[in-house]
């Protein structure tokens, strides 16, 4: 990891960003995870491919490619939903709109292309920035969002159900444009960054940086870095701690509940409920089940953790000790065969079994494909595997992240995301020669304020410390308040 120069954009304490911004500024927002979010455009299916049909938005120009243009209406729609549920990348949007911290800047964006990105996309134009955009996965695209987006006057190029060879054409479609050449890259997988250095290589003597914000992308930024290939600077959000900190603990805490009420209808109170692993994911799990009146077991490797847990005062077992009583099995461990079949096969009839890991291997759901096992879809997502004594347990998203397969992702969360996003492009734009060739984590008072940004919502007051209190601690009164180190 590259060390961190001296003085950033965030150096401006909190309390100078509010008030020296004020002035200027009152005059003026998962990796690989994949928010997959389809609320709306999921209606005009037809067969024939975007690429082939020229459209026009009111405007005459037809710089996009998009399913329906005529879908713009809901899809601004939605764009306000988010909006309201949006309130840093807001308030971001409204305090640095007039001073155009991304004025002359030429972003090409490749990430997920729905409500909550659109608001970024949005927020970075008003910033100064010119965007070209295509969405990072084929299927997580809201067709009526990218509508909106066109109809704006944004070059878009993203539909939900592309092809792979449509992928790469939309993103080649953004990265090379007649009489525009990006100097910044927002990348979500690595794509945008990896397709600009096999085809257009020269185009990295204008980058001024890439921002990445997946653990696949910033891995093999490191990689490259590592091979001397990295030839620009590049900040890596994902591992930045309010981004971290709420895509984990927060966003499971909020979407384990909804993943299991859609699916099953299930009433909590309660319920025995078992969570493999207790790292932030099992914390926020466990809290959120616990608060619905469920009995919740903790299963734990390390001692560390399982002793966090025992004090939160949840019983820490093994899970042969619990698995015939308990009503639901949630895993959060990353790691594999955490349910193997000799645990289901204990299970009682009715027992629902997810996964909230990233991997897909915490459950061994090839172990279920057995003849004398009978699959029954009962729905989306839902699965009763039948036993041959008529024992079922129900198995969600055939064991692939739950909240992410049956749930959605807060839009508040993805405002704290889009916040640290849009900062990494400020602090890269706009200090060039501070950063060399290397993998950056976002400074710590950005990180500070970004979530600064997301008090207001709840009417929270930062206390100041006094200027004695500062010079005890040896900190500065505008922070950053924690050494690199802290783990919050
Ligand atoms: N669903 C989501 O939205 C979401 C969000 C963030 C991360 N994740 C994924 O969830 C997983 C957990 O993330 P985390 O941040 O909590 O990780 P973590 O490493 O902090 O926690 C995992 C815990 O599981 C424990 N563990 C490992 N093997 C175990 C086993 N066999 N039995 C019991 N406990 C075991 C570990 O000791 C650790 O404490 C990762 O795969 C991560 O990628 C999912």
């Amino acid at each position: 990891m590259a060390k961190m120069p001296e003085t950033t954009f965030a150096d401006l304490s909190l309390a100078d960003k509010t008030s020296v911004k004020k002035s200027n500024l009152e005059a003026r927002r998962f990796s690989d995870v994949s928010t997959c979010s389809f609320s709306s455009g999921s209606s005009d299916e037809d067969e024939a491919s975007p690429k082939d049909i020229t459209q026009r938005n009111s405007n005459g120009s037809s710089d996009f490619c998009v399913k329906n243009i005529g879908k713009a209406g809901f899809g601004r729609r939605e764009i306000e939903i988010a909006e309201q549920e949006m309130p840093g990348i807001m308030t971001l949007r409204k305090r640095a709109m007039e001073d155009k911290p991304l004025k002359n800047a030429n972003i090409v964006g490749c990430t997920h292309v729905n409500a909550q990105t659109a608001v970024l996309i949005e927020t970075l134009q008003k910033l100064g920035a010119s965007v070209r955009w295509a969405a990072c996965n084929i299927y997580s695209t809201q067709n009526a969002v990218a509508a909106a987006l066109a109809e704006a006057g944004v070059p878009i190029y993203a539909w939900r159900g592309e092809t792979e060879e449509e992928f790469w054409w939309c993103l080649d479609k953004c990265i090379h444009s007649e009489g525009w050449q990006p100097n910044m890259i927002l990348d979500d997988g690595g794509d945008a960054t990896h397709l600009m250095l096999k085809k257009y290589p020269d185009y990295f003597k204008s980058i001024k940086g890439i921002v990445e914000e997946s653990l696949t992308g910033v891995h093999r930024l490191y990689q490259m870095s590592k091979a001397g290939k990295l030839t620009v600077p590049a900040i890596n959000v994902n591992d930045s701690v309010t981004k971290n900190k709420f895509d984990t603990y927060y966003t499971c805490r909020d979407s384990i509940l909804d993943s299991l009420k859609r699916t099953t209808d299930i009433m909590f109170g309660g319920k025995q409920v078992v969570v493999c692993g207790y790292g932030d994911v099992g914390k926020g799990c466990a809290q959120a089940l616990r608060g619905q009146g469920c009995i919740v077991y903790i299963t734990e490797v390390d001692p560390i953790c399982a002793l966090q847990a025992a004090m939160d005062g949840y019983r820490v077992v093994r899970l042969p000790e619990v698995i015939r009583n308990v009503d639901v099995v949630v895993t959060a461990t990353g790691n594999k065969n955490v349910v193997t079949r000799d645990h289901m096969n204990r299970m009682k009839n009715g027992c629902i079994v997810c996964n909230m890991g990233h991997s897909c291997s915490e459950i061994d759901v090839s172990s279920l494909h057995t003849p004398e096992l009978i699959w029954e879809r009962v729905r989306s997502q839902v699965d009763h595997i039948i036993w041959p004594d008529g024992k079922m347990i129900i198995l969600l998203a055939e064991g692939r992240l739950v909240n992410l397969s049956c749930s959605t992702i807060s839009s508040f969360v993805v405002s704290v995301a889009s916040s640290t996003q849009a900062l990494a492009l400020i602090e890269l734009y706009s200090a060039p020669g501070r950063y060399k060739s290397d993998v950056y984590l976002l400074p710590k008072k950005m990180d500070e304020y970004v979530a600064s940004l997301h008090l207001a919502t709840f009417d929270a007051h930062l206390t100041e410390l006094t200027d004695a209190q500062a010079k005890f601690l040896g900190l500065s009164k505008a922070g950053p308040f924690k050494a690199n180190y802290y783990r919050y």
